[in-house]
């Protein structure tokens, strides 16, 4: 019989809040504080946001990931707009209702990057553009770490990438909805993570918190100015909340709660789940090996990318656990999902999800005949 489940692995912000991060919610709540980030919590954010990516950056609590993107995108670019690089797989280009184009102006310009990636080669591809004015300027390059299909650039491909958007006289804005997976994946700080690009949004809600990112300016040269630009574009883009010291307070809590061993939440919550997903991945491994699907991705950071026969998504769907087809596979009949896990998914989850995937793939078709007494 096919076991019954009700898990998810649709997206990690599916999953609860992180108890370390209620707590701070709890903790900034009561009485009366000035409002609009001249708070309490939010001054301990931007010490926090300091000690993390330098003395000189400066961070903007927002609500959304979307609206950190729009905001650093507005930010990077000059008043007139332009065009964003980035891959065909990013959230700015498929995801988020054409804002970047409405709110910002800016006209995203993709490349094919089949694995979510994107090599300084492929910055030819706009460059001829620059200085025509029949075409939207190709002045930001916008990349996502770790990437939408859950790789992760490697840390000399992203520095690679990053110097040569720089050469080219374009700002490097990292969509890190998942930074802290991809920080975890390389062993190394949020910072480190960036590659030296100029503005990220920093995730959050992904990462265990209740709703909040952050905009926060990398680049020293860059502090001065489009810090000085943030405050107005944030309000304009409707992300600049009254009562922020909510928001700030998660945004602490992910970067400098830390446990016995000193790892902050971050790192804790993006630790287990990648390696959730690993662990995911190797349960799924024999049903590949057995032609049942087939790893479309590598599982770099928390998501494992697999094309299965349509009815088997189906059936596995019918057991209550959820998650997201990505999109049609490379045959008829076949479709590529996306399995997501979080800072809460559970061994145990990993264990059924990958049960009711070994039965829907081997029916039982007959009951064992009783043995004669
Ligand atoms: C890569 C990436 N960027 C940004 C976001 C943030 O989106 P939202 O506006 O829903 O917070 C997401 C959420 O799915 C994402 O996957």
């Amino acid at each position: 019989m096919t076991p019954t489940s009700a898990i998810h692995f649709a997206s990690d912000n599916y999953a609860s809040v992180h108890p370390e991060v209620l707590a701070a919610i709890a903790a900034a709540d009561g009485g009366h504080e000035p409002a609009y980030g001249s708070d309490a919590a939010t001054a301990e954010f931007d010490a926090a946001v300091r000690a993390t990516f330098g003395e000189h950056a400066v961070g903007f609590p927002v609500f959304n990931g979307t609206g950190a993107n729009v905001v650093s995108l507005t930010a990077l670019s000059p008043r007139w707009g332009g065009g964003v690089v980035a891959s065909e797989h990013a959230h700015i280009h498929n995801d988020e209702g054409g804002a970047p184009e409405k709110v910002a102006g800016l006209k995203v310009l993709a490349l094919d990057s089949p694995d979510g990636r994107l090599t300084p080669a492929q910055l030819d591809r706009y460059a001829g553009d620059l200085g025509d004015e029949h075409r939207a300027q190709p002045l930001v390059l916008s990349l996502t770490q770790s990437t939408e299909v859950g790789t992760v650039y490697a840390l000399e491909e992203l520095r690679a990438l990053v110097d040569a958007a720089h050469a080219r006289g374009m700002g490097v804005h990292v969509d890190g909805a998942r930074i802290a997976n991809a920080a975890a994946a390389l062993g190394v700080g949020l910072l480190e993570a960036c590659g030296g690009a100029d503005v990220l949004s920093l995730g959050g809600t992904k990462n265990g918190a209740m709703l909040g990112e952050a905009v926060v300016v990398l680049n020293p040269e860059l502090s001065p100015s489009v810090g000085h630009d943030l405050p107005y574009l944030r309000k304009q883009a409707m992300q600049l909340g009254s009562k922020m010291r909510y928001v700030s307070a998660q945004l602490t809590a992910l970067l400098t709660s830390t446990d016995e061993a000193g790892d902050p939440l971050w790192l804790r919550n993006a630790r287990h789940s990648n390696a959730m997903a690993t662990l995911l991945r190797a349960e799924l491994e024999p049903l590949a090996r057995d032609g049942l699907l087939r790893f479309t991705q590598p599982t770099e950071a928390n998501a494992v990318f697999v094309e299965m026969p349509r009815t088997l998504a189906d059936d596995i769907r019918a057991t209550g656990t959820r998650f997201y087809d990505w999109k049609p596979g490379t045959t008829p009949g076949t479709v590529e999902v996306r399995l997501m896990c979080s800072w809460d998914t559970a061994a145990s989850d990993v264990a059924l999800l990958a049960e009711v995937a070994r039965a829907a793939a081997h029916p039982v078709a007959v009951e064992a005949p009783a043995e004669d007494a």
